[in-house]
């Protein structure tokens, strides 16, 4: 498949913690993604971003930076933990930096946990990227990070493939609904 007809997919990092499993899970998804030909994965490690610690009133370089990689991307998958039933702070200030730059694309899920598979992150950023105008994907990944097998198992491919063929069929037809009319909001 040609690169202009391959979808660009974001993967989005979403724990930026010291010693965080999410960049091992980060990895092992972008490599399984990287073997389909039907996408472009740009990786958006949100450790590589110096964000603010305060909303300035102008965007800074790093925030400009973002939510242009959120504009040119036609499809994310969030990787993402659950912390207290709910997603990390450093992914909800990296979300909230964009807004139009997310509409009419699909957002698929890889979560994990270390008491769930991170099923109450994904339900609360389903959730945000509502708000967003967004599609979110029905399938994800879901890891237990206590389970032994960490990330990779054949489960996880599986999911991992059904998540990514579901996404690539929305940001396809997603993308071809942007040329035939404005979207409403
Ligand atoms: C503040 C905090 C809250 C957590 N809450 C949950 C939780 O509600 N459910 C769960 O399954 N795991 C929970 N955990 C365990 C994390 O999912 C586990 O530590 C995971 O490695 C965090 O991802 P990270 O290492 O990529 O930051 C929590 C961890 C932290 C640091």
């Amino acid at each position: 498949m040609d690169e202009e007809t391959r979808l660009r997919v974001a993967v989005i990092i979403g724990s930026t913690r010291q010693g965080r499993a999410g960049g091992a899970v980060g990895e092992w998804f972008v490599a399984h993604a990287r073997r389909r030909g039907d996408v472009d994965v740009d990786v958006l490690d949100l450790l590589d971003f110096d964000f603010p610690a305060r909303l300035p009133h102008e965007p800074t370089s790093a925030m400009r930076r973002f939510s242009a990689s959120v504009d040119r991307a036609e499809a994310f998958v969030v990787v993402t933990p659950e912390y207290n039933r709910s997603f990390p702070a450093s992914l909800k200030q990296a979300i909230d930096y964009a807004y139009d730059e997310w509409q009419t694309k699909p957002v698929g899920f890889v979560s994990y946990g270390t008491r769930s598979l991170g099923t109450y992150a994904v339900e609360a950023l389903r959730s945000v990227f509502t708000e967003l105008h967004t599609v979110t994907m029905r399938d994800g990944v879901g890891i237990d990070l206590l389970s032994g097998e960490g990330q990779g198992s054949d489960a996880h491919h599986r999911a991992a493939t059904a998540m990514l063929d579901e996404l690539a069929w929305w940001g396809l037809a997603l993308r071809e609904a942007r040329t035939r009319r404005p979207y409403v909001a």
